[in-house]
């Protein structure tokens, strides 16, 4: 973002950013927009090169790994979090396929004013939604909507590499118009003899599609993947068809670790974005949490997490999933216990090092936090 405000938190670039070296993992900086391709009414994908005059980007990554980029929106610095959906052998690009929410802050921002040349600040690459081979012989990758963009990177990827196993690509959307990447998974087929696509359209009626109708069933299922319940599954969409899809599963003994999920973002808007209410009416009960570089103390609210009150007291702590997952809230916590409901966010490093992630942090006790 060229004409981003200046910032206390707005990341430096890390040493060895604007080299042709990769780094592999907490590299930080700015991307440059090289080219927009429109998929789909709403949906753009943006081809992203290294900033400098580097050939190659600053960066590796897994297939299945996002970035988080910042942007400032009505003076506010926000940050989300996108899935690449390009293969990692692309190293002198990455691309995110961004959907346009209709009351979205910052997706509407980029599909909607993002140029080619202009700079994006950048995070990562992140995240543990991750296959590339390594891991099973074989692997079912079921998604919903913009849900598709990992999954376009894993096969990618494994097409490239020539991967011997069998991918079974499961996917679910309206209409032939929403099949987000639709061309791209067309190419990969045909290029790819061990994949093998079933594409499932709830809302076809009148569009010419000839393919299964509905969303995503036992049936379905089981007709396309053989011996589901002992293969690797990856599945990601829209938290109602991601819960439907887990009761399947778990019906036809898929057990729990074959099963790798990743949500998109919270059921509920950030109040940032939905201009909600801050300041719960109630006098607070809970625990004393001290934010020490801000100098500022409170009690928490039942139920209310670590962020809620961060925000309650005009504490800027970063965020952008609030469900656990990018690990923009990471804070460090001095004393004190939390409960978290979700850490995917969090490593062993961070564990030892008392980082939290103050989206899902619960005082259990007084605790103090360097935010
Ligand atoms: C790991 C990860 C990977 C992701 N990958 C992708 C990806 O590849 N592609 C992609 O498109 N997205 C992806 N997302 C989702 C993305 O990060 C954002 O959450 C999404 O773009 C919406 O952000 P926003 O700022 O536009 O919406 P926000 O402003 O944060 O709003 C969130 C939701 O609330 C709704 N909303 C906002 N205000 C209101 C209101 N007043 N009343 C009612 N509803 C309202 C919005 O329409 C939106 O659906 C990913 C998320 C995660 C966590
Ligand atoms: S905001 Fe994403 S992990 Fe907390």
């Amino acid at each position: 973002m060229s004409d981003a405000p200046p910032t206390k938190t707005a990341p430096p670039a890390v040493s060895g950013a604007t080299s042709a070296s990769p780094v592999t993992a907490n590299w930080r900086g700015h991307l440059r927009v090289g080219s927009i391709v429109a998929e789909t009414p709403g949906v753009k994908t943006f081809r992203l090169l290294p900033s400098s005059s580097d050939r190659f980007l600053p960066f590796t990554f897994v297939p299945g790994q996002f970035l988080n980029v910042a942007f400032w929106i009505g003076g506010a610095r926000m940050i989300r979090s996108y899935s690449i959906s390009s293969s990692p052998t692309r190293r002198e690009y990455v691309e995110l396929t961004v959907k346009r929410e209709p009351r979205g802050a910052v997706s509407r921002h980029i599909v909607d004013l993002l140029k080619v040349g202009d700079l994006i600040e950048a995070a990562g690459p992140v995240g543990k939604f991750t296959f590339d081979g390594t891991e099973a012989d074989s692997v079912v990758l079921i998604s919903a909507g913009v849900g598709i963009t990992p999954m376009v990177s894993v096969t990618r990827y494994l097409t490239e590499r020539a991967w011997a196993g069998d991918i079974f690509f499961i996917f679910t959307c309206r209409t032939p118009a929403d099949f987000i990447l639709g061309n791209e998974v067309a190419t990969l087929q045909r290029a790819n003899p061990k994949l093998h696509v079933a594409v499932t359209m709830t809302r076809s009626e009148g569009t010419g599609w000839k393919g299964p109708r509905g969303r995503i069933t036992k049936e379905l299922l089981t007709q396309t993947v053989p011996d589901l319940a002992s293969r690797r599954i990856q599945l990601c969409g829209p938290l109602p068809m991601m819960e439907a899809t887990k009761a399947i599963l778990a019906e036809l003994g898929v057990p729990p670790e074959n099963l790798k999920t990743e949500q998109f973002g919270a059921v509920k808007p950030a109040p940032a974005a939905a201009g909600i209410a801050l300041k719960p009416t109630a006098p607070a009960t809970g625990p004393l949490v001290t934010f020490s570089t801000n100098n500022k103390s409170a009690r928490i609210h039942a139920d209310q997490t670590v962020l809620e009150l961060s925000e309650e007291l005009g504490i800027g702590i970063d965020f952008s999933c609030r469900i656990g997952t990018c690990g923009v809230c990471k804070v460090k916590m001095t004393s004190g216990e939390v409960d978290q409901a979700v850490q995917d966010a969090l490593d062993d490093d961070d564990k030892a090092n008392g980082i939290i992630l103050a989206c899902q942090a619960k005082p259990k006790s007084d605790i103090a936090v360097e935010a």
